[in-house]
């Protein structure tokens, strides 16, 4: 990554920041770009003491922005979207012009400015709630809610980027990614929800019977994944699955919160299952080892103990 010119999209949100701290980390010269929709600029905190990084606020909707900092750019990681499943069933139009439309403006501007690679956040909404487990990139998709559908339609333009222009496009389907930064509003991942509950004294609260299942993806493990896709050689046209490859159901997940937080006296609670909500989730990994000798360092309760030292040193439990 040394010397690298990158451009990362949504770098004030969760994923984008801890990936453009480690660009920078490597030596690489990198752009952020957020419209503050989501994002937090106290993420950017320890980006902005770094020389080689610079902010721009600015919108994926705003093509002619695009293509102005696309100049001589080698790497564009997109991370920007509209990134709430239960918002995107509220909001489908905004869903769409972002996840959509906005990802079609940065393959263009990629395009016109002979961009080297584009690694594209893709999600494993896509895959719906069909039955088959693990999800495997070759298996049917069935997305339930406007932000799977977004996605999936997102991906299949990096696919046909590659085929008709030749570009070099990769999307990765990011399995429920958790780690520091990661919001705790009622939009976000559940880890994050949890464990700010538990450490106010309140129960978490699971949608459903809590037999649901998820393979939690710790940030690091998915920002690893994306520096390997960015310079690789093998992954043009190609979409990958980073998981962790290990699934874990939310009972017993939510049960280890409560345990390691040390906050006694707190209790699973239950509520209605949610609109758009997948049953099962777990993905195989395989073609991201074949083809980018990718593995997860961290399962869920590996990742939670890491996330939960970096909570209690923030915010001095
Ligand atoms: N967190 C997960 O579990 C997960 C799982 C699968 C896929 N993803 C994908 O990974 C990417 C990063 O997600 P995240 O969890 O960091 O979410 P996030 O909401 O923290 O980050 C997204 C960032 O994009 C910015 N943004 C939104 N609309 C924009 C626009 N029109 N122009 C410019 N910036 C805009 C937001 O302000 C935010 O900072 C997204 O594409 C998301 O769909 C995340």
């Amino acid at each position: 990554m040394e010397g690298k010119r990158i451009l990362v999209t949504g770098a004030a949100g969760f994923i984008g920041s801890n990936l453009v701290d480690s660009l920078l980390s490597q030596g690489a010269i990198v752009t952020g770009l957020d419209n503050m929709f989501n994002g937090r600029m106290e993420n950017l905190e320890m980006a902005q003491r770094n020389k080689n990084f610079t902010f721009t606020k600015g919108d994926v909707r705003d093509y002619d922005h695009l293509l102005y900092l696309m100049k001589d750019i080698d790497i564009v990681y997109h991370e920007a979207a509209f990134t709430s499943v239960p918002q995107s069933i509220l909001m489908p139009k905004l869903c769409n012009d972002v996840n959509i439309s906005g990802t079609l403006n940065i393959l263009n501007a990629a395009r016109l400015r002979d961009v080297e690679k584009i690694v594209f956040a893709s999600s494993s909404a896509v895959y719906g709630d069909t039955p088959t487990l693990p999800k495997h990139e070759k298996m049917r998709l069935d997305p339930i809610s406007p932000y799977g559908v977004a996605k999936q339609a997102a991906e299949a333009y990096l696919v046909s980027y590659n085929r008709v222009y030749g570009l070099n496009t990769t999307a990765l389907r990011y399995f429920n990614v958790f780690g520091p930064r990661q919001k705790d509003s009622t939009y976000s991942g559940v880890i994050a929800i949890f464990i700010s509950r538990v450490f106010e004294g309140k129960n978490p609260i699971i949608f459903g019977d809590g037999k649901q299942s998820r393979d939690f993806t710790y940030v690091k493990d998915v920002v690893r994944a994306n520096v390997l896709t960015g310079l690789s050689k093998n992954t043009a046209g190609k979409v990958l699955n980073i998981a962790a490859g290990k699934p874990i159901d939310l009972n017993t997940l939510t049960q280890t919160i409560i345990d390691e937080s040390g906050r006694k006296g707190l209790s699973i609670e239950h509520g209605p299952v949610r609109k758009g909500d997948i049953v099962h989730s777990f993905g195989d990994i395989s073609l991201a080892k074949e083809l980018l000798n990718y593995s997860a360092e961290y399962d869920a309760i590996s990742g939670f103990q890491e996330y939960l030292k970096f909570y209690k040193d923030k915010y001095g439990f």
